[in-house]
């Protein structure tokens, strides 16, 4: 914003020469239209000198008073200049014009050519995507097997959508941990590379699937790694329900495909630095809400909420 130059305007030299080529027609125009006055005051001022004043009664030219052939003569230049402003220098010759024509042509043949390029581009990325909807269309993933798999989003979020603190949980709530390991048992679990990190290693009988834009990402054996959230959709191939446990980056992305939310409501605000996207509930309907109270084991109440993307 500040100390930055003012970038000039940039002009070619073709704007430049039909700029010049415009002036120099408003010039002729002018000066033909100031000739039509002079003409007109002139023819007026040679009868009124001759008629009215007298002068040159005596001459005559072929039979005529002389102010006649001196406005016919002064007529004739007028028509002359008319006749050079409008049809002779109306176009600035042929071969101007040919030079012209060949500009316009070969600027529109390379506009064409980028239109080409940048529609081929946008027809790989259209395909792109009709694949990926394809795979993820509807809501529910259709397996190769043929069984429809429910991409499920669970996570634990205050009331402020804070899930998460210097890549830490920020609460304990053992009933809720209790609540992830059954409904991911078994199953796949999506995640983002720092979610991983989190972890002090992978959990049990589940299959990891982390995301990550490293392309030499070391994992323990059996962690799957990707380097997309398609991609993690399609390593888990076979799975009826695969689990996207987060954290904010890549619940972001995934609430834009997900079937369901598994949502621990924490009904507390805290502050956070990983956040859980705003439940937009013209898309996600409230299925299923269980209240839990505080008690010696759980320091804040929460709700068991889930929401199924509406069809
Ligand atoms: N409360 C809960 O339920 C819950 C659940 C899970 C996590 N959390 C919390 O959430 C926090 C972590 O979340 P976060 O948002 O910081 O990180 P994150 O989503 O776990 O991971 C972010 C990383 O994922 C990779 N990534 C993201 N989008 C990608 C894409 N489109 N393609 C390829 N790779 C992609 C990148 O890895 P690279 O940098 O390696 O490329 C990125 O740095 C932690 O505090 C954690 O405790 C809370």
């Amino acid at each position: 914003m500040f100390g930055k130059k003012k970038q000039k305007p940039e002009i070619d030299k073709d704007q430049l020469q039909l700029i010049e080529n415009a002036q120099k027609r408003i010039k002729q125009k002018r000066g033909l239209y100031i000739h039509c006055i002079l003409f007109l005051i002139g023819a007026i001022l040679l009868i009124v000198a001759n008629v009215a004043l007298g002068i040159g009664k005596d001459i005559k030219v072929m039979g005529v008073e002389w102010f006649v052939p001196a406005i016919l003569i002064w007529l004739l230049l007028l028509l002359y200049h008319v006749f050079n402003v409008f049809v002779i220098h109306k176009f600035m010759g042929k071969a101007w014009e040919q030079e012209q024509l060949e500009k316009l042509v070969s600027k529109q043949q390379v506009r064409i050519e980028k239109l080409k390029q940048e529609f081929k581009k946008e027809e790989v990325i259209k395909a792109k995507s009709d694949l990926f909807n394809e795979a993820t269309s509807g809501s529910a993933l259709e397996l190769e097997s043929g069984i429809k798999s429910e991409l499920t989003i669970i996570v634990a979020a205050a009331e402020n959508d804070a899930i998460g603190k210097d890549n830490a949980l920020i609460w304990h709530l053992s009933d809720d941990l209790k609540r992830f390991k059954s409904l991911t048992n078994g199953h796949h679990i999506i995640m983002g590379r720092k979610t991983f990190e989190s972890f002090p290693k992978p959990l049990p009988n589940r299959t990891h699937v982390v995301i990550t834009r490293q392309t030499d990402y070391k994992v323990p054996e059996g962690v799957i790694v990707v380097n997309a959230l398609e991609d993690a959709i399609d390593a888990c191939q076979g799975d009826k329900q695969p689990f996207i446990i987060g954290g904010g980056q890549i619940y972001e992305q995934a609430i834009q495909i997900a079937d369901k939310i598994e949502l621990t409501r924490v009904h507390e605000s805290f502050e956070a630095d990983a956040f859980f996207p705003k439940i937009d509930t013209t898309i996600w309907k409230e299925t299923n809400n269980i209240f839990h109270k505080k008690d010696a084991t759980h320091n804040y109440e929460f709700s068991f909420i889930t929401y199924e993307r509406m069809k």
